[in-house]
Order: structure tokens, then C-alpha cells, then sequence
């Protein structure tokens, strides 16, 4: 469900038919759902916003009220019941996340971290990274990209050895459902993402253009699934490569955050979906969502690494939600 304020609403109203609905509209403003259609003007679905305007001293002021609000949300009977289960971090695991770097030992590892470091130092460059200050606007294009690209490597590697069971007419060995959790955490991380700042059309058209979203996630999926059929060893530590990259990005956006650098971040409350999918505090700031989100990548980092190091036919060592 979408929350905004009312003076964003959609212009003067023309027919009845439309009156009557955006009736119904500001009734969806009283519910915390995180999905709604948005406007019922043009009947398309839209992102919600519900968090990005909310900060502490909003619910300090709003008494609680909020805080119940958003319990009752994360309460609700049957939300978010159909996600895959996945690790809820507890303070002292949060706090013992790492920068980590697992050194390569053989020749394919060699190629999996220079591959890595390749595309990270390119895009770095490209999208304005290694220059210029970081601001709220650069930091959320970035982890938007990202996470698009993050998501495909559990699914590919998923469908990919479940492709194998079937041909083969042999036991998979418990290892989709971990890349099929790992692909839903990571779209888990676009998704919040998107809860706090929806790219504008000219983003969207920019990164369309720039052939760095629908061209080359395809060409990404593609190529990582072609590799996957050569070398499950090489994709998969290329990943924990990738999630140590990611790990590094994180903590220099919680650096960031600290430094008090990204001021129209401060004291936000975290978007309500990302509080339900971590059971995050109701009043979760940014701060609290990133070092989540980075423990998550610290466990693909952990998870990819150990993948790489086994044969595909052993035996998984991480169960459902490990
Ligand atoms: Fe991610
Ligand atoms: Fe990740």
C-alpha cells in the first residue's frame, strides 16, 4: 500500500467516477501496507513511499501511535508469509560483520577475483563513483543498479542445477533452495531500495540507454548461466568476490551515514517493508537497514566462497533460512 501526503495527490478532479475513487484513494492513506495501486487515475501500480518522509522525531512527537502503527504491520497475519525463509540478524552478529578477503588460490579463482575487480574498477568509473562527493542521490542509483544485478547469479545457478537434476535424473543435493533464497534476499534488497527513492523516468531512460539495465542484466544472465554450465567452481567464487565487494560498499555507506555526510538520510525511519522482512525495530533508522542489508552479503559472501570450494554433487552444508 502507498502512503503519500495529500498535496501530492493527482490534479483537479473531472468526472464523478474519478471523485468516487479518490475517495477511496484517501481511505488507502489510514493502511501500512507496503504495495498499492497507486493511482487509481491511471490504474498503474506503483512503488510505495511510506518511510522516506518519517523520521524519529516524527514518531517522537506522534507518541507511539506510529510504533503501533507499524507493529500492527509487521503483525499482520499472513505478511510476507509467501517469502522464503532467510537469517534475522541479531545485534552481535550484525556488529561482527567484516571486510574479508578470501585470497585466491588456483587459476580459475585468480580469473573469478580479476574478473571482479574489472567490473567493479568500470563501474566505479562510469558511474561517477571514484569521483566526486557521495551524496543520498548517487549512493541509492548505485544500490539500485546493483541489486539488479546482484539478484540474477541464485536464480541462473538455480534454475541451472535444477535443469541438471531433470536431465540427469539425479538428486540435486540441497543446494537450489539456498541460490533460490540468496536470489530472493538480493531482490529483497531492490525492493526496499525502491521504497526509498523511485528513479525517475530519465534514470530509467538514462540507464536504458547506457544499455547498463535491460541490455546488460540480459547479457549478464546469459552470460552467467553459460558460465554456470562450465564452471559451477568460477561462478561461484566469482559471487563471493562480488559479495566481498559488496560488503566494502556497505560499510563505507554506513560510514557515511555515521559521519552525518548523507544529512537527508538522517534519522529517517526505514521503509516498513524492510522492518518486516528484517523484524527490524519499528523505529529502524537507514543505519540499522544497511548493516542488515550488509549481513546478508557478508552470509553470500560466506555461502558463495563455500560453494566454490565443494564439488557440485557434495552435500550443501546450509539448510533452509542458514
Ligand atoms: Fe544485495
Ligand atoms: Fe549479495
Amino acid at each position: 500500500m502507498e502512503v503519500r501526503s495529500k498535496d501530492t495527490l493527482a490534479p483537479p478532479l473531472k468526472h464523478k467516477h474519478q471523485e468516487k475513487l479518490m475517495v477511496k484513494k484517501s481511505q488507502l492513506l489510514l493502511h501500512t501496507s507496503t504495495w498499492t495501486i497507486n493511482s487509481t487515475l491511471t490504474g498503474k501500480p506503483r512503488l510505495a513511499n511510506f518511510s522516506t518522509g518519517r523520521t524519529r522525531k516524527n514518531l517522537e512527537e506522534e507518541s507511539g501511535k506510529v510504533d503501533d502503527h507499524i507493529q500492527a504491520a509487521v503483525e499482520k497475519p499472513g505478511s510476507q508469509k509467501y517469502l522464503l525463509p532467510h537469517p534475522i540478524w541479531s545485534e552481535e552478529e550484525l556488529d561482527a560483520v567484516e571486510v574479508t578477503h578470501n585470497p585466491p588460490k588456483e587459476r580459475v579463482d585468480k580469473a573469478a577475483y580479476f574478473a571482479c575487480k574489472a567490473l567493479r574498477a568500470n563501474f566505479d568509473f562510469f558511474s561517477g563513483f571514484s569521483w566526486g562527493k557521495r551524496t543520498e542521490r548517487k549512493w541509492i542509483y548505485r544500490i539500485i543498479f546493483l541489486e539488479t544485478v546482484a539478484g540474477v547469479p541464485g536464480m541462473v545457478a538455480a534454475m541451472s542445477r535444477h535443469l541438471r537434476s531433470l536431465r540427469r535424473m539425479q538428486r540435486d543435493h540441497g543446494w537450489i533452495h539456498t541460490l533460490l533464497e540468496e536470489a530472493e534476499n538480493e531482490r529483497m534488497h531492490l525492493m526496499t531500495a525502491l521504497e526509498i527513492k523511485q528513479p525517475s523516468l530519465f534514470f530509467r531512460l538514462m540507464v536504458l540507454g547506457a544499455k547498463q539495465i535491460i541490455t546488460s542484466t540480459s547479457i549478464f544472465v546469459n552470460m552467467f548461466f553459460i558460465s554456470y554450465l562450465v564452471s559451477p567452481r568460477f561462478c561461484h567464487r566469482f559471487v563471493g568476490y562480488l559479495e566481498e565487494e559488496a560488503v566494502i560498499t556497505y560499510t563505507k555507506l554506513l560510514k557515511d551515514l555515521r559521519a552525518d555526510a548523507l544529512p537527508k538520510w538522517k534519522d529517517r525511519i526505514a521503509p516498513e517493508i524492510s522492518i518486516k522482512y528484517w523484524k527490524l525495530r519499528p523505529d529502524a533508522d537507514y543505519i540499522d537497514l544497511f548493516r542488515a542489508i550488509r549481513a546478508d552479503e557478508a552470509h553470500h559472501r560466506e555461502v558463495n566462497h563455500t560453494l566454490s570450494d565443494i564439488k557440485p554433487d557434495d552435500r550443501n552444508p546450509f539448510g533452509p533460512g542458514e
